[in-house]
């Protein structure tokens, strides 16, 4: 029996990268997924894909930061799988990096509202469902950056270490209600977010990996299995915490 037979999930940010492995560990795992972004071509291309392959996957163009949109996302959810077993929070930004200095109020709101207020919109929803159905999974994507910092990156740290901690307050409001809630934070993997640091800018991506013990990238589908375990029934009496996927970040 595969791990996630018969489950009901959404993934978020399942345009690309990170959610996008998501989907697809989820999808091979016998879940339903419901593929969810704002760009359009990249999450009908995930949803194709696994279809053709024979997997349950449908897609929805959505933003997560919007309330309406989260709650079509959810009616959709329901109307289409009558459930919401796992909801995982993927989509993200790196925002522009920049100085405190000169770092502008539009793009620190911006950054805390896609990385962060978008996690309590689709984790608020998706558990009003869970609490009348017996229970779920909610899994957010943060960083290593929820626990450290990088240079010019105070805004994107302070969103993800948001989410860490939001993590933690739901899942002690949900616990006794049966919805787990749990964070994974990949340290540097290559996807779509991580593609400007290619090879014009070589001193500063081996800067980062000079701060990786196992000194090279993830790949977004050793991300997946983190996500494939907490949305299981394997991780039954794991709530409140982060799996960090990192290579050995934070070790130093
Ligand atoms: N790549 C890394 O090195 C890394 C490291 C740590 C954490 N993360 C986190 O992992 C998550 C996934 O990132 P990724 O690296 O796969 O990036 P990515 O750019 O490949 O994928 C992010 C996806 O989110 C979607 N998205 C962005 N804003 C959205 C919105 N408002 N509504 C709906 N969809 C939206 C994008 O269209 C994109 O498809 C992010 O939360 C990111 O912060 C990434």
């Amino acid at each position: 029996m595969a791990q996630l037979d018969g489950k009901k999930a959404i993934v978020t940010g399942a345009a690309s990268g990170i959610g996008r492995a998501i989907t697809q560990a989820f999808a091979r795992e016998g879940a339903s997924v419901l593929a969810v972004d704002l760009a359009t071509e990249g999450v009908a291309q995930t949803a194709t894909d696994l279809v053709d392959e024979g997997h349950d996957v449908s897609h929805q163009i959505a933003d997560v930061a919007d309330p309406q949109a989260v709650d079509e996302i959810m009616k959709t959810a329901v109307a289409r799988h009558g459930r919401i077993d796992a909801l995982v929070c993927a989509a993200g930004i790196p925002g522009k990096g920049c100085n405190i200095l000169d770092m502008t109020l539009e793009e620190w709101e911006r950054m805390l509202r896609v990385n962060l207020t978008s996690l309590f919109l689709c984790g608020q929803a998706a558990a009003r469902h869970m609490v009348t159905t017996g229970g779920g999974s909610i899994i957010n994507v943060t960083s290593q950056l929820s626990e450290v910092t990088s240079r010019d990156f105070a805004h994107y740290s302070v969103a993800k270490a948001g989410g860490a901690m939001l993590t933690k307050g739901m899942a002690f409001d949900l616990a006794r209600k049966g919805v787990r809630v749990n964070a994974i934070g990949p340290g540097p993997t290559e996807t779509g977010m991580t593609q400007y640091l290619g090879e014009d800018k070589r001193e500063e991506r081996e800067r980062l990996l000079q701060r990786v013990p196992m000194g090279r990238w993830a790949q977004p589908d050793e991300i997946a299995g983190a996500a494939v375990y907490l949305a299981s029934d394997a991780a039954s009496f794991t709530t409140g915490t982060t799996i960090f996927v990192d290579g050995g970040f934070l070790t130093v």
